[in-house]
């Protein structure tokens, strides 16, 4: 397992991306399960599989198809990585960083971070968007930071301010973006969880009494990344499950995936919209 990861191996990999491709994106955009289809949306492509770019962290898992995708959306240079990987998949917390800190160093200055979650606020319903306004760090705060380790203070400094993990301009976006396009966009606190096992119903108690509306496993590490270089961030979780609070229902993979088809039509529009208003 890569331990920490430093500024010689976030090189390595910037130039194995700048062989593959001239664009020089402003926003990124990671996707998450079963929301991969939005990349489809992109204009003057250039895919090629993440896989092989030096110390990745590669996906494992059904619904992330490991690519790069460069291109152009509504008239802005992107880049999309199609499918991230996730700490249950044996990979350490700074590896998990190593995407954005590549994108930083592309020149992206704008992160859309998606995700499924599950709803744990009982008002959502699978098929909602949620846009992220904050974020609880459980797993980072009992130890699992992305950037623990030696600082890398090219990019930020040893102890990041993540008041505004989400930028408030650009979720002022989002929402006039849902009003203009007439659907309902929830708004909260997201939690990412280390996984692989969904909730029992006593952790979904916890979660809601912490304050918790939307959980899921990735996307922290993410954002916290990208803030510690100062990058705005705009986050989205397609939810595609309710809580299993009774411990009657089963949440599985498979229903995560099929939620993703309803959800990604709205949120091309949403992430189309934002980009337009930029
Ligand atoms: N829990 C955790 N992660 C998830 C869920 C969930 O219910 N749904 C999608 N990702």
């Amino acid at each position: 397992m890569i331990e920490f990861i430093t500024m010689e191996m976030i090189d390595e990999a910037v130039d194995a991306v700048r062989r593959r491709t001239t664009i020089e994106p402003k926003v990124g955009m990671i996707l998450g399960s079963g929301l991969g289809g939005l990349a489809e949306e992109l204009e003057r492509k250039e895919a090629f599989p993440t896989n092989d770019l030096p110390y990745w962290p590669v996906s494992t898992v059904e619904g992330h198809a490991g690519r790069f995708i460069f291109g152009e959306l509504e008239n802005q240079s992107v880049m999309v990585m199609q499918g991230r990987a996730h700490y249950y998949e044996g990979y350490s917390m700074p590896q998990l960083g190593l995407p954005v800190r590549v994108m930083h160093r592309l020149g992206v200055e704008i992160l859309i971070v998606t995700n499924a979650a599950g709803a744990v606020n009982p008002e959502f319903n699978p098929g909602d968007l949620m846009c992220l306004v904050d974020h609880i760090n459980l797993v980072g705060m009992t130890g699992l930071s992305p950037l623990r380790g030696p600082n890398l203070d090219e990019f930020g400094l040893r102890f990041p301010d993540m008041g505004k993990a989400y930028d408030r301009d650009l979720i002022a976006i989002v929402r006039e973006v849902a009003t203009e396009e007439g659907f309902i966009l929830r708004e909260g606190v997201y939690i990412c969880l280390a996984g692989p096992s969904f909730e029992t119903p006593a952790d979904l108690r916890f979660l809601r009494g912490i304050g918790v509306d939307a959980v899921g496993m990735s996307t922290v590490p993410e954002v916290t990344v990208a803030r510690h270089s100062g990058m705005r961030v705009v986050g989205i979780s397609g939810i595609s499950n309710k809580a299993n609070l009774d411990g009657e229902t089963i949440t599985t993979h498979k229903e995560v995936l099929e939620a993703g088809k309803i959800i990604v039509p709205k949120l091309i529009k949403i992430i189309k919209g934002v980009l337009k208003h930029l």
